[in-house]
């Protein structure tokens, strides 16, 4: 029961879209009207600049962070990992916004460096070099992503199974992503631009 308790705690952590209070502080502006149309730090950055995009991505790595911490703090390592994933399903999923969120990838971020330091580091080192070479967001959060699994089996199945969960969500929520990046209408990265989704 406790544990349930706990999930539930990490799914409301979740609800709290950093990237979209900053949208509404920074710019009295709903940021699933602008850009990609996503709550999430890149179309912040998108929409209104490095300072918002980065208090938007710190404040929803921080809350994976959280969710994390205290799933171990009150329940080990089994509490941990399931924290871990319904805080990004509270992030990509959010009853507070009516179900639309982000696609989870600052929240993966703050809860895999928390869950396995080092295995996290370098899936996001490998997404920061796609980044830089190819400077597509979506082209490096989903293929650093997907990685995680397969850094993760070295911690034993559940953890596995926890990265191969990360990376399907994740998938799942870039899927329009990954339609223009077949098709080429991707847009590269850049800052700014407030234009209406
Ligand atoms: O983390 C989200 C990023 O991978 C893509 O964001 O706004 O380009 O859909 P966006």
């Amino acid at each position: 029961m406790d544990y349930l308790i706990w999930i539930f705690i990490a799914y409301l952590l979740g609800n709290f879209s950093t990237s979209y209070f900053v949208g509404k502080i920074a710019a009295n502006i709903d940021i699933r009207n602008y850009g990609s149309g996503n709550a999430g730090s890149t179309n912040v950055f998108r929409t209104l600049g490095l300072k918002a995009g980065a208090w938007a991505f710190l404040g929803d790595s921080l809350k994976g962070i959280l969710a994390v911490y205290l799933g171990r703090r009150f329940g080990g390592e089994s509490l941990m990992l399931l924290c871990g994933i319904a805080v990004i399903i509270g992030h990509n999923w959010p009853v507070a916004l009516k179900f639309k969120g982000g696609k989870g990838i600052a929240t993966s971020i703050g809860v895999g460096l928390f869950v396995q330091p080092l295995s996290a580091l370098i899936c996001i080192i490998i997404g920061v070099i796609i980044l830089f070479r190819f400077k597509y967001v979506s082209l490096a959060s989903v293929s650093a992503i997907s990685l995680l699994p397969f850094v993760f089996i070295f911690h034993g199945t559940n953890y596995f199974l926890f990265g191969l969960f990360l990376s399907i969500m994740a998938i799942y929520r870039h899927r329009s992503n990954i339609k223009r990046l077949i098709n080429g209408t991707e847009s590269k990265i850049s800052s700014g631009s407030k234009t209406k989704g």
